[in-house]
């Protein structure tokens, strides 16, 4: 499991993406004080954060198979309710929350469809459910330029653009065989600014998600032709990263 590194590493890999889309997700599926919601794939808490910040702990639950995840998001919101487990077999009861998001994660479920068929499932009737995945299949996700490198060394490495939903039009259907309702398609784009490029590199030695993976596989003389072809492809720094994610909204 890629997602089994200390929550300091994803938040420095990923988080920096992840927390500015969490605002314009929690905007888009229009979270508002009053209502209970639930972060599914919470990660160290981007998306949770913003429910906090817009509902109260209280009113907000989290989940994620991630042993130290779940560990640093209860440090980090002690009145959250955070559990341990997975999407496709929530443990929460029927029709509990009004909004059900699901922030970079239906990508790396086992079993997406049975995973957003449970984020309906523990919706209220006509409750919203809301997935986002980065456009991996496109050239519109944050990781684009490092997955393009390696491509140009090994043209047969397995990169994250087969994923389910990395691709125009997936995440809807994908919501359609789950038997939610309304589903209407968009996307939305955050812009990340690198000072220099090591900040942009480090972090993918950090072993996080497939990126990570691919990276912590390789010896060092490998590893450094990987490097010096992303320096070749990236604009000289310090330079901008926009970032888009394809987003589904539904009703349950
Ligand atoms: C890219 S991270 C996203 C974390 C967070 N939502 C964010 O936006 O920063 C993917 C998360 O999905 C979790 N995950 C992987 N498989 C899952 C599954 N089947 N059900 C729920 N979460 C899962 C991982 O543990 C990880 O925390």
């Amino acid at each position: 499991m890629t997602f089994d590194v200390p929550a300091d590493a994803y938040a420095r890999f990923m988080g920096r993406f992840s927390g500015p889309l969490a605002v314009q997700f929690a905007d888009l599926a229009q979270v508002r004080a009053g209502q209970r919601a639930l972060d599914v794939g919470c990660g160290p808490g981007a998306l949770t954060s913003q429910l906090v910040k817009r509902l109260g702990a209280a009113a907000v639950s989290a989940v994620d198979p991630s042993v130290p995840f779940v560990a640093a998001i209860r440090s980090r919101f002690p009145e959250v309710d955070v559990r341990s487990g997975a999407a496709e077999q929530l443990p929460f009861t029927d029709d509990t929350f009004d909004v059900t998001l699901a922030q970079l994660v239906v990508h790396f479920m086992t079993d997406p469809v049975s995973g957003l068929s449970e984020m309906g499932r523990v919706t209220r009737p006509d409750g919203v459910v809301a997935a986002c995945v980065w456009d991996s299949a496109g050239d519109g996700g944050p990781l684009d330029s490092f997955w393009r490198a390696v491509r140009d060394i090994d043209p047969d490495a397995r990169d994250e653009s087969q994923l389910s939903g990395a691709r125009e039009g997936q995440l809807a259907q994908l919501c359609e065989a789950a038997g939610l309702r309304d589903i209407e398609p968009t996307s939305l784009t955050v812009t990340v600014w690198f000072p220099t490029f090591a900040d942009w590199w480090e972090p993918f030695t950090l072993g996080v998600g497939p990126a990570g993976a691919h990276v912590a596989q390789l010896d060092e003389v490998q590893r450094e032709v990987l490097r010096s072809r992303c320096e070749q492809l990236l604009p000289p720094a310090p330079f901008e990263i926009a970032a888009s994610a394809w987003c589904v909204l539904a009703r349950a």
